[in-house]
């Protein structure tokens, strides 16, 4: 059986390094951090909005190493049991309790399997759940009554993660956890780095062109800015958002978004279509500060104006 051991002493940090980068744009930096602290033997809180490439970095680093990525949500449904696994209850009956009737968890699937377990939403799983995870993770191995002993292959980490908007809030986890762990704030990509992604992730814009990953790209950073908004789209809506207004564009003939030189009449096939296209694809992804009396489409229009009406020039990109 492969055993990766992964000390700082056994893996090419550098060789690891260098291929992750290849399959991201951008995150140099953060991938440079969080590499070290794995490579550690640390386990990392990465604190940060969805949408901000945390999912992809782990994933990369994992693929690399050839060693499972175990997905767990923190909510109030995650209990001690599902984390860690159960007896099965139909077999229990008839066989009574038997190590091989046990179903492991994710925990132990990925201390077993040298894997790394990342538990998004951390702050939402109750607090006899956090207990367990943190005893494991002091110990590096785990008693399960009736099945025994188990010791977490060298490899195994876990990789927690917390959107700082959250509203159930990154404060209430207690201090005994935030010492055991390292943390690193990852924030929204840069826009150069957004155009980048969306045009990997959305065929660089599609029939509708550069000029539409432009716009998608500004009014989706828009909606991080918006005073009425206490959270904004991450880079998952300006992806949506060209890919909408592609198929939009089909469906009403609209071939062209005009070139990056032209003024745009907002009344125009274009300026019209990106307004429903930003309906469908950031109305669901914006959050609206609980003292304001808003909708997410009139913010929205708000947005749209501001790019088509109020500030064309602004719509040229480059
Ligand atoms: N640095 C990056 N390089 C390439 N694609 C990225 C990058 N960051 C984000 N993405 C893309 O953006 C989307 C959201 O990224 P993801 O890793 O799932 O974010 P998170 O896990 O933080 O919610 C995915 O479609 C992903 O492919
Ligand atoms: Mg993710």
């Amino acid at each position: 059986m492969r055993e990766p051991e992964l000390t700082a002493s056994t893996i090419d940090i550098v060789a690891t390094r260098d291929r992750v980068a290849t399959h991201l744009v951008g995150r140099e930096h953060e991938l440079e951090l969080i590499l070290s602290a794995i490579a550690a033997g640390r386990d990392i809180v990465l604190e940060g909005p969805p949408g901000t490439g945390k999912t992809t970095l782990l994933r990369s680093i994992a693929e690399e190493w050839g060693i499972p990525l175990l997905f767990v949500e923190g909510n109030a449904d995650l209990t001690p049991a599902k984390l860690v696994g159960h007896h099965n209850p139909a077999r229990v009956l008839k066989e009574d309790y038997r190590a091989d009737n046990f179903v492991a968890g994710p925990l132990l699937e990925a201390m077993q399997s040298g894997g790394f377990l990342y538990l998004e939403e951390f702050n939402r799983a109750p607090d006899d759940t956090i207990n367990t995870l943190l005893s494991a993770l002091a110990e590096r191995q785990i008693a399960v009554p009736r099945v025994g002993t188990i010791v977490a292959q060298p490899s195994f980490r876990l990789i927690a993660s917390m959107n700082p908007y959250d509203n159930v809030g990154t404060t209430r986890l207690s201090t005994s956890i935030h010492d055991r762990m390292c943390r690193l704030s990852i924030d929204y990509q840069d826009e150069f780095a957004e155009l980048g992604i969306v045009d990997l992730r959305a065929q660089d814009g599609g029939r509708l062109g550069e000029r539409l990953v432009a716009d998608a790209v500004a009014v989706t950073r828009a909606t991080r800015e918006h005073p009425d908004l206490r959270q904004g789209s991450s880079v998952r809506g300006a992806i949506d958002l060209v890919l909408v207004a592609n198929e939009l564009s089909l469906l009403r003939g609209v071939s062209t978004a005009g070139d990056s030189s032209t003024r745009l009449d907002p009344d125009g096939d274009y300026p019209r279509l990106m307004f429903d296209a930003m309906v469908v694809a950031l109305s669901g992804r914006i959050h609206l500060d609980e003292a304001v009396e808003s909708t997410p489409e009139r913010v929205l229009r708000e947005i749209w104006e501001d790019r088509f009406i109020l500030n064309p020039a602004a719509a040229a990109p480059g």
